[in-house]
């Protein structure tokens, strides 16, 4: 076997390989008494936004698409989830103090002004989560709003 033959046999066995080692699934049927939307009276339309754009990463429930669990991507989708969740995560934002609730409102108000977030790698593959122009100030005024109500 040539050397070019068996460095691709060797990267062909490396990725089988490590389609075995998957990291845990962020999923919960359960909605928290500490999630968002019970700890305030959130509108259909703002829930619908979140829903489909952010919880995947800041929540406890992750909506996995059908190539979830093929690697190295499932890895990749499983760091964003740990460090969003780390930052901001919905499913527990009740048991926040009231400083960090505040300071987590203004910041996501800011995020979706700026057109940070969600993260431009993840719109790239979900272009269902893109926030059009309309929903980004509907939802930027509805978290000033929020944060204002919170002081
Ligand atoms: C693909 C995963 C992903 C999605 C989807 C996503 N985020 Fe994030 N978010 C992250 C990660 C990872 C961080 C950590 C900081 C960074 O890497 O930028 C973060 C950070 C943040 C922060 C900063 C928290 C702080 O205190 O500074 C806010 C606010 C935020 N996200 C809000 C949102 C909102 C609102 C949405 C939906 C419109 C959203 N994110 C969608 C992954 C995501």
């Amino acid at each position: 076997m040539g050397i070019k033959k068996k460095i691709i046999l060797g990267l062909a066995v490396i990725l089988i390989g490590i389609q075995f080692f998957q990291p845990l699934r962020n999923q919960s049927e359960e909605v928290t008494e500490a999630h968002f939307e019970k700890v305030y009276a959130v509108p259909q339309n703002i829930k619908a936004i979140l829903v489909r754009s952010c919880y995947d990463c800041h929540s406890n429930n992750t909506r996995y698409p059908w190539y979830g669990r093929i690697q190295p991507g499932a890895w990749y989708m499983a760091d964003h989830i740990r460090k969003g969740k780390q930052e901001l995560n919905f499913s527990e934002f009740g048991d926040y103090s009231q400083r960090r609730k505040r300071s987590k409102l203004r910041s996501i108000a800011g995020q979706i002004k700026d057109g940070e977030m969600p993260l431009s790698s993840y719109t790239l593959i979900h272009r269902d989560a893109i926030i059009s122009e309309n929903d980004r100030q509907v939802l930027t005024q509805w978290f000033e709003a929020m944060e204002d109500s919170n002081k």
